[in-house]
Parts: C-alpha cells; structure tokens; sequence
C-alpha cells in the first residue's frame, strides 16, 4: 500500500503528514529531535487495520520552523487542528517520549478526542531542576550550532547496547536525521519541554483505554517510570520490550506492531 504524504497549513504554518489507510484513527506522535520517519514500520503494519496519520511536528522533518517556545500545548494544538483539517472527531493518540507528553497535553486540552492512548518510552513528570537546566544548555548548544555533538550524544544515549551492536544502520540514520535537525527547532522545542506541566495529577482522571511500552534499556524514560505511570492509571499496564532502548518502535517494530495491533483490535 502506497503512503500519501501531503502538507495542511495549521495554526500557521505548513505541517507536514504521511497517512495511510482507513478504518480507525490512529495520530503517531513522534519523539525529540526526530520525525514521523521513525514510524515507516507501523505505518505499514497498523495501515491494514487503520486510518494511521503521521505528521513532522512543528519544526521538524519537513514541517515549517516557526520561532518561539513549542509549548507542549502548541504542539497539542497543532495535532487538533490537523485532525480537525482531516474531518476526524476522535482518535487513537501513540505518542512516543515527546510525542508521550504532548499526547498528555492533548488529553488535558480534548478530552473528548482522545479514542484511546498508546504511551512508548515515555513519562508523565516534569523535569526536575538538574533537567531544566540541561534543556537550557541544550538550546544553548544548538543556537550556537554545534549540531555534530548533538547528534553524536542524543544518538548515543537512545539505544540499547545491543541496537547499537546489530544494528548500526538504525543508530547512523537516527543520528543523521538529528544532525540534520534544524537548531532553532531543537532549541525551542528543548524549552518547551524544559516548561512542561506534571502531568501526573491527569493519570487518574485517564479513563480510554491505554497501552503502555517501554524498553527494558530506555535510559530516559525508564521501566520503573512507566510501572509507577501505569500504576496511576485505571486499568492499564506496561508492556516491556526487551533489548530495546528509548526508540522501540525502530528497535523491536515486530513486537511493537503486534502490541499495536492487538491492542486496536480491542478499541
Ligand atoms: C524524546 O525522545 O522525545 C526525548 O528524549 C524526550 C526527553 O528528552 O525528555
């Protein structure tokens, strides 16, 4: 099956999105500092069951830079305004660790949008002081263009030990993706991410159904972090992915798919 790529124009800038199939909606929200490339493998699969949208957010891929902080809830607005471009009233939200904080931003602003959730790798807290922090000289960084270190460290934190032994085309595309990363949406986006609300207080009023995976090595977002996540929500549970790091879904997509499609089965 053919994946349509196309551009909406949203909340003022030209937002890139790849969509395949029909059926039921499914938004793939990507990570930091990355794009909805990281999905190819999902897109193919769940496409057979569902209607799979996957945009670049603001600032990344081949979607528009735009100045400013990207709040979490701008990114959040951006993806209703694209849904609602697309004629869609409610969807499945599958965000990965960034994409993961901003589908809590989505929840807390639409409700009634959200058909069900899919958390990979990702955390419902804020950053602590020590985390701000690195988000500020990370913007830093990037303002004053050292791209080469930022993509050698982000790459070099993401995978598990042995993605990176088998499998050093996915960690060389990764890190070349980042290196080609826009600085100034790195740096707006470190900020946004830097100004993030606790999201954990939202995980009780959560009542869609959830899936919750994580990577036995994720380092960022670690599988004590996604049980005590689960723990706070109804009805939910953690499905760890062994040997993979931060990126499951480019690190184990066979059993990330087949989570994926079980769990669409039951929505
Ligand atoms: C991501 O993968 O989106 C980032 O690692 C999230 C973060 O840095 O907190």
């Amino acid at each position: 099956m053919h994946t349509n790529q196309s551009y909406k124009n949203v909340n003022g800038f030209h937002m890139f999105y790849r969509e395949q199939g029909s059926g039921v909606p499914v938004i793939l929200i990507h990570g930091f500092p990355l794009t909805g490339d990281i999905w190819k493998s999902q897109i193919e699969v769940l496409s057979s069951k569902a209607r799979v949208i996957a945009p670049d957010l603001r600032g990344f891929g081949k979607s528009e830079v735009t100045d400013g902080t990207y709040f979490m809830e701008l990114f959040a607005h951006d993806l209703k305004i694209l849904l609602d471009e697309l004629g869609i009233e409610k969807a499945v939200l599958a965000g990965i660790s960034m994409g993961g904080y901003i589908a809590f931003a989505f929840h807390k602003l639409f409700p009634s949008s959200v058909r069900a959730l899919i958390l990979l790798d990702t955390k419902p807290g804020a950053d602590s002081e020590q985390g701000k922090k690195g988000r500020f000289d990370l913007a830093q960084k990037a303002r004053s263009g050292k791209m080469e270190q930022i993509a050698d460290e982000w790459a070099g934190r993401l995978f598990a030990p042995s993605t990176t032994k088998t499998r050093p085309d996915v960690v060389r595309t990764v890190r070349d993706a980042i290196f080609h990363t826009s600085p100034e949406a790195i740096a707006n986006a470190s900020l946004g991410m830097m100004e993030r609300q606790d999201s954990t207080p939202l995980l009780r009023e959560i009542s869609c159904p959830v899936l919750i995976m994580t990577g036995d090595h994720d380092r960022i977002a670690p599988v004590e972090e996604a049980q005590a996540m689960a723990a706070g929500i109804k009805g939910s549970r953690v499905e760890v992915i062994e040997n993979a790091g931060h990126l499951t879904c480019l690190e184990a997509p066979e059993q990330v798919n087949s989570l994926l499609l079980d769990f669409l089965s039951r929505v």
